[in-house]
């Protein structure tokens, strides 16, 4: 496969400073990488920047930058998006961990959301940044080869629905029931 594994996703940040702490701190991730440039070194244009990167245990990022002078946001998140939508996912390792990182979170004053159960295939919890960006930690709950394997075989279904359907009232047909996910083999 040509793509072996993600090195970073980069978004945009309000404060570089507020954000090393967020990062660090909250998540105990490591801040590897800060560079700076007037400017954009991939297209030339004049945009004073930091550019800074924070690693997970298997060496894979998340980074940001913080550039004052470009337009828009200043967190870099579509208005036009739903909150819900654009989130970075971060993988933790036991369920008992994901309730331990919950309640760790609220205890430092975030808003948290979950455990929420997707399809018996992750379950996950929901917070923000300082700067407005959607996290989710989320535990991979489905480790059954026989099961993922209807997932994957099953996903082209699922979006053939979607192109004809645009909702979910025929869901019975793939997940076999109205509400839920009571597939045939769970
Ligand atoms: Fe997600």
């Amino acid at each position: 496969m040509l793509c072996k594994k993600l090195h970073h996703a980069a978004f945009r940040c309000k404060d570089a400073a507020e954000t090393v702490k967020f990062y660090t701190e909250v998540l105990g991730l490591k801040f590897t990488h800060a560079m700076g440039e007037d400017h954009v070194p991939s297209t030339g244009k004049y945009s004073p920047h930091v550019h800074i990167f924070f690693e997970m245990e298997d060496g894979s990022h998340i980074a940001f930058f913080e550039c004052p002078l470009d337009e828009g946001e200043p967190s870099g998140r579509d208005p036009k998006t739903p909150g819900w939508v654009q989130h970075f996912a971060f993988e933790v390792d036991s369920m008992e961990t994901l309730l331990r990182a919950r309640q760790e979170l609220q205890a430092k004053g975030l808003n948290v959301v979950g455990p929420t159960n997707h399809d018996d295939f992750i379950t996950s919890i929901y917070f923000f940044d300082p700067s407005g960006h959607r996290l989710e930690l989320t535990v991979r709950t489905c480790l059954d080869p026989v099961r993922l394997r209807h997932f994957a075989d099953e996903a082209p279904q699922v979006l053939a629905l979607w192109n004809q359907t645009h909702d979910w009232s025929q869901r019975e047909k793939l997940f076999g029931a109205q509400s839920g996910y009571a597939r045939q083999d769970a």
